[in-house]
């Protein structure tokens, strides 16, 4: 099989570059977008002025707009800390872990009729590794199941969205919630609350 090369990312201000010039175009190589992530080393010198930890929930971090073509944020979870069962709102969605570990389980969509949750599979995600996720995979939940040490990871949504749907595990009921920011390129946002959806 034909291997795409893959430019290594020395800094996370060259993959911020490599990532506008790669959604200048409107077809998104998925693979592509995964395998620049992946090469990046994380280098926390790099990106610590982004990762502002909370002490009772995961924060979301903007780092970066993409040019309206998607935004880059930094997640910071602290010991425990989980997000909902939720989906990716048509979007597609690369998780590149920048430290620590993180536990990602996928659900099918509920059943209509007996809105049913079904466990598809769970993964742990290491430093470095980038998973990717969209709708036609079904929903997830990502979770820092250490109680001893935090972890941080580096989100790429594109098209950008500010809601999502999350799911009720034992109920499998639905509700919208509005997306935040906790701080956005290095600061922190005012009059926000720091993040919609927590584990249910
Ligand atoms: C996640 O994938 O669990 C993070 C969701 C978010 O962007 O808040």
């Amino acid at each position: 099989m034909e291997q795409t090369e893959v430019m290594k990312p020395e800094t996370l201000d060259d993959l911020i570059k490599v990532l506008h010039k790669i959604f200048e175009s409107d077809n998104i190589n998925v693979e592509e977008v995964q395998n620049i992530m992946e090469a990046y080393d994380s280098n926390p010198q790099e990106w610590m002025k982004f990762a502002k930890f909370d002490q009772f929930r995961y924060t979301r971090n903007l780092v970066d707009e993409g040019n309206g073509k998607f935004n880059l944020m930094i997640l910071c979870w602290g010991e425990g800390h989980g997000s909902s069962i939720h989906d990716h709102t048509d979007s597609h969605c690369f998780m590149k872990l920048l430290q620590g570990q993180l536990k990602e389980t996928l659900f099918e969509w509920p059943d209509k009729k007996t809105c049913n949750m079904v466990q598809k599979s769970q993964r742990i995600l290491q430093t470095n590794q980038c998973a990717y996720i969209n709708d036609s995979f079904g929903l997830h939940r990502v979770e820092n199941a250490s109680h001893t040490e935090c972890s941080a990871s580096l989100h790429l949504y594109s098209p950008p969205f500010n809601t999502c749907q999350t799911f009720d595990q034992r109920t499998g009921h639905k509700n919208t919630v509005k997306m935040t920011f906790w701080s956005k390129f290095g600061e922190r946002t005012p009059f926000e609350t720091t993040v919609s959806q927590e584990n249910n």
